[in-house]
């Protein structure tokens, strides 16, 4: 007599099957890129270290390491000698050039400094779920890159072992959504508290020199500038689209509590030297990121609020400098969407400094609202047990003598994105804002 198994019960063990035999490339992550560079880390599953060949070019390619890691092994490839804005594809193969998979990964490249461009962006914070439809809405979305504002993930990591952050940010990476954003689109990145080290962390952190080399490793980041070659350096970093400059200071690694500083002097200064740098090449728009929010009255919390003299300084250099008009803040830590044109955002003594704010987010977690107010409101609610799963999106257009830029507030958790936010509290109506700088 034959047996036979019955259809979804075949279907069930196949996909047992398929879903027992990892993936070789367990992710990929291309971030630090450049108008001709680059960099690309990965997971990968292999005996031997595999490398990386990106189609249709002659490119030099170098390993700079390949370190074991649970699951596989955490590989970093620089890929330079890239044309501007243009698309690559990419793949890992063996040691002999055989193709490690056939999964499409693609990213493109920016486009030359001082060059007008049109881009949009996705921007958000906040991750405590693994899988967010955030990252599929941004693809959606159109969004040339993601910019992650911190709190990649919750691990909250006391001890000081680099083991311990690489599983946190591969449980995070290896989750399907993000899994497959990272297959089209850079991620760039600047931590906050709980991924860094335990909530509300700053330079005692126990897990310090661990968390920090990890970032080294794992991340692909840009240039590390404030104290170049040190490793045990804070993280802040610097890049440019077009004509618009990026600039994500690292405000947990350096963090004073006592001194009531959020960076060191090193970093002070860098951030500084970035803004006038940016101003002395014609950068119409300066995009600056701080994990924390910026704007709300003194308190004694764990953002600006909470450090009142250095946000004080800080305002007074942009004031001084005519920066106030370019300088747009984006935030991330608290867990809502918010926008404020400048009306609640000036700090500097006697005013001159009002900033432009747009703090987006969660990308999957419950509700929180921190600062404010916001001119034009704020997305924060949640019930008991929900997450949200919310999003910036910024729209950049640059015809060489003025850039427009369109903010606005997504939902997410559709996995489209297009349905702009409404305030719930400070405003009413769609959380958008468009502007424009000389
Ligand atoms: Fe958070």
């Amino acid at each position: 007599m034959t047996y036979r198994l019955p259809l979804f019960t075949i279907c069930l063990l196949l996909a047992t099957a398929v879903s027992a035999h990892a993936l070789p490339v367990g992710w990929a992550w291309v971030g630090g890129v450049e108008a001709q560079q680059a960099i690309i880390t990965a997971r990968i599953d292999t005996p031997a270290p595999a490398r990386l060949r990106i189609i249709g070019t002659a490119t030099p390619l170098t390993t700079v390491l390949t370190a074991p890691m649970e699951g596989g092994t955490l590989h970093r490839f620089v890929a330079t000698g890239l044309a501007p804005d243009t698309d690559y594809r990419y793949q890992f193969i063996s040691t002999e050039g055989t193709p490690l998979d056939d999964e499409p990964r693609t990213f493109r490249t920016f486009p030359r400094p001082g060059q007008p461009a049109d881009f949009r962006f996705a921007f958000a914070s906040c991750a405590r779920g693994k899988d967010s439809p955030v990252f599929t809405a941004a693809v959606r979305q159109g969004a040339r890159f993601f910019l992650h504002t911190g709190d990649f993930h919750y691990a909250d990591i006391a001890e000081n072992r680099v083991e311990a952050f690489r599983a946190a940010y591969d449980a995070h990476l290896s989750a399907p959504r993000l899994r497959a954003m990272l297959a089209t689109l850079p991620l760039l990145y600047q931590w906050d508290d709980h991924d860094y080290g335990p909530n509300d962390s700053n330079r005692t952190s126990p897990s310090r020199s661990a968390s920090l080399r990890n970032y080294r490793e794992l991340v692909p980041h840009h240039p590390l500038t404030v104290t170049p070659g040190e490793p045990l350096a804070p993280v802040d970093q610097a890049f440019t689209v077009g004509r618009v400059r990026f600039i994500l200071s690292d405000l947990r690694s350096e963090r004073d509590p006592a001194g009531l500083r959020l960076m060191s002097a090193a970093q002070d200064a860098w951030l500084r030297a970035q803004l006038l740098a940016a101003r002395d090449a014609d950068c119409p728009l300066i995009f600056w990121v701080s994990s924390v929010p910026w704007n709300g009255a003194p308190s004694t919390d764990d953002r600006w609020q909470g450090y009142p003299v250095h946000r004080a300084e800080i305002a007074d250099f942009i004031k001084n400098h005519k920066l106030a008009g370019r300088v747009v803040i984006l935030s991330g830590d608290a867990h809502m969407t918010a926008i404020d044109d400048g009306s609640h955002s000036d700090f500097a003594a006697g005013g001159g400094a009002p900033l432009r704010v747009f703090q987006a987010g969660p990308i999957a977690n419950r509700g929180s609202y921190k600062g404010g107010p916001y001119s034009h409101g704020a997305r924060y609610q949640s019930s008991p047990g929900e997450y949200l799963y919310q999003f910036g999106l910024v729209d950049v257009r640059d015809d060489g003598r003025r850039v427009r830029v369109t903010f606005s507030g997504r939902q997410g958790a559709d996995a489209q994105g297009n349905q702009v936010l409404t305030a719930e509290r400070d405003a009413e109506g769609p959380i958008r804002l468009e502007f424009t700088t000389p």
